[in-house]
């Protein structure tokens, strides 16, 4: 894995413990975290990569669904158990660019993020920070809590400290599998690059279901084993990718 340096500003280094682009750690960096056009992004050789990444709850996709995304018939609220009258406090422990944790905020859930590689922990505190401060997204920003670290080896804290209850925990690690667009790849290739493959999804799954007090809900591509472990005790299927449930008790209304 190649590494990540931060451009032109000390303070962001030290917060995330990333080497500066001009430290000799950070010169070798194949991919640089900067602020472009009052955003953070992270960037690297475009022919490879693609177009910088960053995390926006405030316009493009998160915006577009936001308005007209489904409401609670989308296969992810349907999963955590977002139904009439509930709404499950969420963990989501494998939150990359927060798409899915931006979507349950967005119909009213509680959501701690937690993150293990820095420079998306970072893309994630800049996007909720620009999201916080919009009048269209403030509301469901302030639903959203972050917290950087590994949630396989120390989730019980990372939600101790967090500040949400973990009635749901939703799961969402790599797989490997092909993507169709050539610019999804691109995308793909940079986290790929940061985040590998989650080849310990295993015990993420095992942290998890100790931790959730009601259901834990892994997402999956369609065709995809589910992880290794327990069986799931319900399947929910999509066009591209499924949900697979693990559940302790009954979600109810309050
Ligand atoms: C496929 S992405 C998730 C995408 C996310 N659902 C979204 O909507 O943007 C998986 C992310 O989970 C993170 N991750 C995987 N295992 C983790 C762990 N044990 N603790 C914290 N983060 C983890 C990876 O670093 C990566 O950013």
């Amino acid at each position: 894995m190649s590494g990540v340096a931060v451009e032109g500003d000390v303070a962001l280094a030290d917060r995330w413990g990333l080497p500066g682009r001009e430290s000799p750690d950070g010169a070798e960096a194949s991919l640089v975290l900067r602020r472009e056009d009052g955003r953070l992004v992270l960037a690297g050789d475009p022919r490879a990569y693609g177009k910088p990444l960053a995390v926006d709850f405030v316009a493009g996709r998160a915006a577009h669904r936001r308005r007209f995304g489904g409401g609670r018939g989308q296969l992810i609220a349907r999963a955590c158990g977002l139904a009439r009258g509930v709404t499950p406090s969420v963990v989501d422990a494998t939150a990359g660019l927060g798409r899915d944790a931006f979507v349950l905020a967005a119909l009213g859930a509680e959501v701690l993020m937690i993150e293990r590689v820095a420079a998306i922990a970072a893309l994630l505190e800049d996007g909720l920070a620009r999201a916080r401060a919009d009048a269209d997204t403030a509301e469901i920003a302030a639903r959203m809590r972050l917290a950087h670290g590994d949630a396989g080896r120390d989730l019980a804290s990372l939600v101790a400290n967090g500040g949400v209850a973990p009635q749901v925990v939703h799961l969402d690690p790599m797989f490997p599998h092909r993507e169709k667009s050539a610019l999804v790849k691109k995308e793909m290739r940079l986290f790929r690059e940061l985040a590998g493959d989650d080849a310990d999804a295993p015990r993420l799954l095992e942290a998890a279901l100790d931790v959730a007090t009601h259901r834990v809900v892994v997402k999956r591509p369609r065709k995809a084993p589910p992880i290794s472990g327990p069986a799931p005790r319900h399947v929910l299927e999509g066009k591209t990718s499924r949900y697979d449930l693990y559940v302790h008790r009954a979600l109810t209304p309050p």
